[in-house]
């Protein structure tokens, strides 16, 4: 298994700001963004590139491109969150959306949307989401990567607990982690201790009565799918 925890001074305090309860989501948005900035280059340093000839206004020099498209692929919904500062860096990159929902009692992830490129074997996939708590919903997106045809997936995330590395490296040893902490525990509830909290909440400023209606959309989806 290969975990990689990004342990960087910058990263640090910018977990810093995130991790206080009172960090208004604006400034938690923005934070998230700048870690995802500082990440992007450890995500992406062993990427293949290739040779091209490339006129400068005085000669010809050979300068080195990404060898293969890049697809960002967020969790929904706390992932988007997270993809802005990955785009910022790697602007030509296409954003593929899974939509995965925790069930609160039993922590079991339900998909409520996919879409993915009919390219997708060709690219480098980086899988982004804030939080790695019992692995749940990372490992069942990988599977739907996999399923798809994926081959080179990195997963990216701002928090890891234990349980969830541990999980995730089994169901996907192959799958490289890079976290920019690796935390305590879980509790009871399937959180990350000390954790930021609800990551998705927290960037988007909703609160438990949103929290129980998107979980209400994502049962009646996947119910409508099966019936
Ligand atoms: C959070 C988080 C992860 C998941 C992690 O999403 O963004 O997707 O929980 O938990 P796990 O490792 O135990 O599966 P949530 O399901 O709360 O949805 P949201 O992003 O829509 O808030
Ligand atoms: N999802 C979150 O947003 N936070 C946690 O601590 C665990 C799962």
């Amino acid at each position: 298994m290969a975990f990689h925890e990004l342990r960087h001074p910058l990263i640090e305090q910018e977990l810093g700001i995130l991790r206080q309860k009172d960090c208004p989501s604006h400034l938690f948005r923005q934070a998230v963004r700048r870690i995802a900035m500082l990440m992007t280059p450890y995500l992406t340093q062993d990427f293949e590139t290739s040779t091209q000839d490339v006129e400068t206004p005085l000669e010809n020099v050979a300068c080195r491109f990404l060898a293969a498209p890049v697809v960002l692929v967020p969790i929904l919904r706390a992932g988007l969150g997270f993809l802005d500062g990955f785009l910022e860096v790697i602007p030509q990159a296409s954003v593929a959306h899974i939509g995965l929902k925790r069930d609160e009692f039993t922590l079991q992830p339900l998909t409520y949307y996919s879409n993915l490129p009919a390219n997708i074997a060709d690219c480098e996939i980086l899988l982004l989401d804030p939080m790695l708590a019992t692995g749940g919903s990372a490992i069942e997106a990988v599977r739907l990567l996999r399923a798809a045809g994926a081959k080179r997936i990195r997963f990216a995330c701002l928090v890891a607990a234990p349980e969830g590395v541990e999980a995730f490296a089994h169901a996907w040893p192959d799958v490289a982690i890079y976290a920019a902490a690796l935390d305590r525990c879980l509790n009871k509830h399937g959180y990350i201790l000390p954790g930021l909290g609800d990551a998705g909440d927290r960037l988007f400023g909703t609160w438990f009565a949103m929290s129980r209606a998107s979980f209400s959309l994502a049962w009646y989806w996947n119910r409508s799918k099966r019936d």
